[in-house]
């Protein structure tokens, strides 16, 4: 099998690793790549939010499967475009990406179909944002309705800092705080059946603690020890089916990931957000796990034919990923600094180094080009494990100014995470 990739961060590198386990996989393309990918695959440059260009670029190299990573080509129609040729791609139509594209559709899927979600109000007027900010209180959640890669959501006790993040916005979405630890839940999807994968749990916030600013994501952890042994039943039945059910029967399927980000409180989950595609980093331990190949899963779910594959199969390791991000990130990183010790880093037993922001410079020198650089992920018997091993690999590489979380899956591994009790009935 042939396969192309779309996509240039750190999820796409892994993918690009786990095509390349996969003894089905005859050959691996990306576009647009970074340093790593650069190593691992052919890499071809085009403009990936450009169905046409992506669709050609795909018949050119008879591709069988093309994998498309980020958020931005598949609103775009990408997924339409390559599909239009015939080939088999993985990743949803610009109709059903609106999942992720607009908050504001979210929630009116969600209500369509049942689906537990914290109390929105779509506001247009700066009336309208002052009268939800009051009627949820503190702390407030105010979201961007449309795509701004994680960081167009400010949640904070602040309500000057809540409205002027609405007034920047144009269309925003106010909602109820949801209290409890957050989830990420992949989903292979063909539009009819559903195949999880094993629950993540990412780290949003820039520094430890959680405390900073929201990022794309800084660190991530699976599997989540602390869960409910039927969570994933349990949101399945009560999310994901109802989702893709509710997608289908508008006539627009969703193809691809599902991604359902969730939060465990007291009441149960409620979901925080859809996204249409894998989670960075939160996929990456979780590949990081994958024991079977992801090539004919992914082709599988791109021709409608998932119900007839046999299912992933899991390592009951654990595996942490830790992101080293530049310095500045995510208000204005800096790019251009040298990377060094990243051989040492992969050299170390259970180590991967996935590149994110990362290109060869004209020396043929790999040097930081985005906010993101890297990830390294780790294995291990359990978390601490995992973590140590992480962060060893992390402490072999050096970027002037980069930074890091240090308590990624920490609280786990000290069994410090817990599901909030439900409110006594009494
Ligand atoms: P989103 O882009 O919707 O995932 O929001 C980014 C992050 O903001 C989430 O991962 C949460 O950490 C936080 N967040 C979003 N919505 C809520 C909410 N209703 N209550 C609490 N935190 C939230
Ligand atoms: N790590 C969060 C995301 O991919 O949206």
């Amino acid at each position: 099998m042939r396969t192309l990739v779309i996509g240039s961060g750190g999820r796409e590198h892994a993918i690009v690793r786990r095509l390349l386990h996969d003894p089905d996989v005859t050959e691996v393309h990306a576009a647009p790549g970074n340093a790593g990918m650069a190593a691992d695959a052919t890499i071809h440059q085009v403009d990936i939010n450009r169905g046409s260009a992506v669709a050609d670029l795909a018949a050119r190299i008879a591709a069988d499967l093309v994998v498309i990573g980020p958020e931005a080509p598949l609103v775009h129609g990408v997924a339409d475009a390559v599909r239009a040729r015939e080939i088999p791609c993985f990743g949803p139509s610009a109709q059903a990406a609106r999942l992720e594209g607009s908050k504001a559709f979210a929630k009116e899927v969600m209500a369509a179909a049942g689906v537990p979600t914290a109390m929105a109000v779509v506001c247009d007027t700066v009336d309208q944002v002052e009268a939800a900010l009051d009627r949820f209180g503190a702390p407030y959640v105010v979201k961007d309705d449309g795509l701004a890669a994680g960081k167009g959501v400010v949640v904070t006790r602040d309500r000057t800092i809540a409205l002027a993040h609405a007034k920047s916005c144009g269309t925003v979405v106010i909602e109820e705080y949801l209290d409890g630890p957050e989830v990420s839940l992949f989903c292979v999807t063909d539009g009819e059946s559903v195949v999880p994968f094993p629950p993540a749990q990412d780290f949003k916030r820039a520094h430890d603690g959680d405390a900073g600013p929201n990022t794309g994501g800084m660190g991530a952890y699976s599997p989540l020890p602390w869960l409910p042994d039927d969570f994933v039943d349990d949101v399945l039945a009560r999310v994901v089916v109802p989702t893709i059910d509710e997608m289908r029967s508008r006539g627009t399927p969703f193809v691809g990931a599902l991604y359902t980000g969730l939060a465990v409180t007291a009441r149960g989950v409620r979901v925080v957000e859809f996204n249409a595609r894998f989670g960075d980093p939160d996929i990456q331990p979780v590949f990081a796990r994958l024991r079977s190949g992801l090539g004919g899963l992914l082709l599988a779910a791109a021709t409608g034919r998932l119900a007839e594959h046999p299912g992933p199969h899991w390592d009951p390791a654990a595996a942490v990923s830790v992101v080293l991000a530049a310095p500045g990130y995510p208000e204005a990183p800096r790019t251009g600094d040298p990377l060094t010790g990243l051989d040492a880093a992969a050299e170390l037993p259970g180590v991967d180094v996935l590149h994110a922001g990362t290109r060869l410079d004209s020396g043929g020198s790999i040097v930081s080009s985005g906010g993101r650089v890297l990830s390294v992920t780790a294995l291990g018997a359990d978390l601490d494990a995992a973590r140590d091993a992480a962060y060893a690999g992390l402490t072999r590489i050096s970027l002037d100014g980069g930074h890091h979380r240090t308590d990624i899956a920490l609280a786990a591994a000290r069994g410090e995470v817990t599901v909030p009790a439900p409110p006594d009935p009494s």
